[in-house]
């Protein structure tokens, strides 16, 4: 597994308005998506392309074009479809996949309630939106979910992480796929309920506001 963090100036700026509390969620909602899209233009340096032959109003000439089959989307419900519009503004032509997937607050284990994901991802290159990896619990089990397709070449995309969870996805995905984790920033550590510290708070509230 390999984790980058997008060093970037904008990214800090950005992500420091996400942290404070008095940011309301219409502008939460605007600076993720700004935020998905400065990552993922990291995150599919590796999305793989092959050439086409044009003509532009000169010349002919050989460009470049992303491989079929497309590379596959899966945003995780809640807060992960509040990432799927700054990722498809980069990859517009991806197919995308569904993951819901609640956490269970008493053992903070991942309880799925929505799975829809293509039968075969062999050869497909996958992207997995989701905010916060905080015990890492959801991610290894979508990670699990695509690898059971077929999929071997993995790549999460979040805001922020905790170093535990982190952890808890090297441990659990060893050396079975390829996966990369592309974050904005790893935090300090997991409170006792699970939640990021400092971090940002429940990033689905603060993206939707709060559903009973
Ligand atoms: N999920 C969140 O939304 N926030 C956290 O800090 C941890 C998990």
């Amino acid at each position: 597994m390999r984790t980058q963090v997008i060093e970037h100036p904008l990214v800090d700026a950005k992500l420091t308005m996400l942290r404070d509390e008095n940011t309301p969620s219409a502008v939460f909602r605007q600076l993720v998506d700004e935020l998905v899209t400065l990552i993922s233009y990291e995150a599919t340096r590796e999305v793989q392309t092959e050439p086409v032959e044009i003509v532009t109003p000169v010349a002919p000439m050989t460009g470049t074009k992303l491989t079929e089959p497309r590379p596959i989307v899966v945003p995780i419900l809640r807060a992960g479809l509040g990432m799927l519009e700054g990722m498809s503004k980069l990859l517009p032509s991806a197919e995308i996949g569904f993951l819901g997937m609640k956490r269970d607050e008493t053992t903070l284990e991942a309880v799925t309630y929505a799975n829809r994901l293509p039968d075969n991802l062999s050869g497909r290159q996958t992207y997995v939106l989701d905010p916060m990896l905080a015990t890492g619990h959801t991610l290894i089990a979508s990670i699990n979910y695509l690898l059971e397709r077929g999929a071997r070449d993995v790549t999460c995309i979040c805001i922020l992480a905790a170093p535990e969870g982190l952890k808890n996805i090297q441990d659990a995905v060893g050396d079975r796929a390829e996966v990369n984790i592309f974050v904005a920033a790893v935090d300090d550590h997991l409170n006792e309920r699970g939640y990021i510290v400092p971090g940002l708070g429940d990033a689905g509230d603060r993206l939707y506001g709060v559903v009973d």
